[in-house]
């Protein structure tokens, strides 16, 4: 299981693919965001699941091309609602053109993650269909709820838990079981990778959630802070509530009770609250916690020990990302 050469070939058919057309101002947004890179991760996994599962995950490669397309879609307009400034180390594209260009090149790029699935015959379109529909709802819940959180001041650790499953991990999730479904594998077999997707995804938003306040802006690619800035109810903030002191909890509250765009002090003053109260060290706790819960469904496929051994090895290294 060569994860480099699963990339590559990913973005070799990535850029075979012909998306630029007129009207220039709907589609080159949408080649600017799919070319600024990414780690590639759902692509990835669709077709770690696809060779796992047959013995031609090239297959797979239109499932894997519209589940990055869906992903970056959803960047798109998830950098509208949150108001970021930077996405991979460039600017997003409503503060390179415009919101109503993001919203529009992103209503375009959704459908063109449907449109690949074209590539398919009927019983395998209709499967990816169905998940992939029920997938794209689940993440506008979840970001629903993102949004709702951040004027409300009574989340629960499990609300917040609840959240990040809908907005992140069942796409996690959803890319292995395409790939599955692409290489007609057993429906039972498809589930249990499905699940390890669903801890590894819960682990991947809180690394996510993690890096945004302690990542290093050099290399990060996105706003430090930015959460912060908008008042999101992260496991770091709500962690902090549960075991700092009084004076501290009033701070944190009252800090959050406002927002103010680019405010450093803010960010200074909730990230010093944070370590004082070892929420780093906590979070990462949290992280291995759901990286070794994802462990656990792989037990459950019958496959052989070397792809076991990869997607073990795959969840360690999302545990140990920088970016
Ligand atoms: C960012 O996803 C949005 C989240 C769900 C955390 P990634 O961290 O996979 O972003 P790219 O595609 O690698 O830039
Ligand atoms: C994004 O969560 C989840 C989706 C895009 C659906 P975040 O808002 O934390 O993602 P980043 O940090 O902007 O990449
Ligand atoms: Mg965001
Ligand atoms: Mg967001
Ligand atoms: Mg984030």
């Amino acid at each position: 299981m060569d994860i480099l050469s699963y990339q590559s070939d990913f973005l070799t058919y990535l850029q075979s693919q012909k998306i630029s057309r007129e009207p220039k101002n709907l589609y080159e947004p949408i080649e600017y965001i799919l070319q600024l890179g990414g780690k590639r991760i759902r692509p990835i996994l669709t077709l770690i699941a696809a060779d796992i599962f047959s013995n031609d995950y090239e297959k797979a490669l239109p499932a894997a091309l519209s589940v990055e397309v869906f992903h970056n879609f959803t960047l798109v307009h998830d950098d509208i609602m949150d108001d970021a400034p930077l996405r991979r180390g460039k600017k997003t594209v409503h503060e390179k053109w415009d919101i109503n260009t993001g919203i529009l090149s992103g209503d375009a790029m959704l459908i063109l993650a449907y449109q690949y699935f074209e590539n398919y015959e009927p019983a395998i379109f209709q499967k990816l269909a169905q998940l992939f529909s029920k997938t794209a709802l689940e993440v506008c819940d979840g970001q629903q709820l993102d949004v709702d959180f951040e004027t409300r001041n009574d989340v629960t650790i499990e609300e917040y838990i609840q959240m990040i499953t809908l907005k992140t991990s069942v796409l996690v999730a959803a890319a292995l079981k395409m790939g599955a479904i692409v290489a007609n594998a057993d429906e039972e077999q498809a589930d249990h990778l499905y699940n390890y997707g669903l801890n590894l995804g819960i682990a991947f938003q809180l690394q996510d959630d993690y890096l945004d306040t302690f990542g290093d802006p050099e290399s990060f690619g996105k706003q430090v802070g930015g959460d912060i800035i908008e008042n999101k109810k992260t496991y770091l903030y709500l962690k902090a509530l549960e075991v700092a002191d009084e004076s501290d909890k009033e701070k944190l509250v009252h800090l959050y009770s406002e927002k103010q765009k680019n405010n450093t002090d803010k960010v200074t003053t909730v990230s010093t609250i944070f370590k004082a109260n070892n929420i780093p060290e906590e979070t990462q706790k949290l992280i291995e916690y759901y990286t070794n819960k994802s462990f656990e469904s792989i037990e459950h496929l019958t496959i052989d020990d070397a792809h076991k051994h990869g997607l073990r090895v795959f969840g360690e290294n999302l545990m140990n990302r920088k970016v």
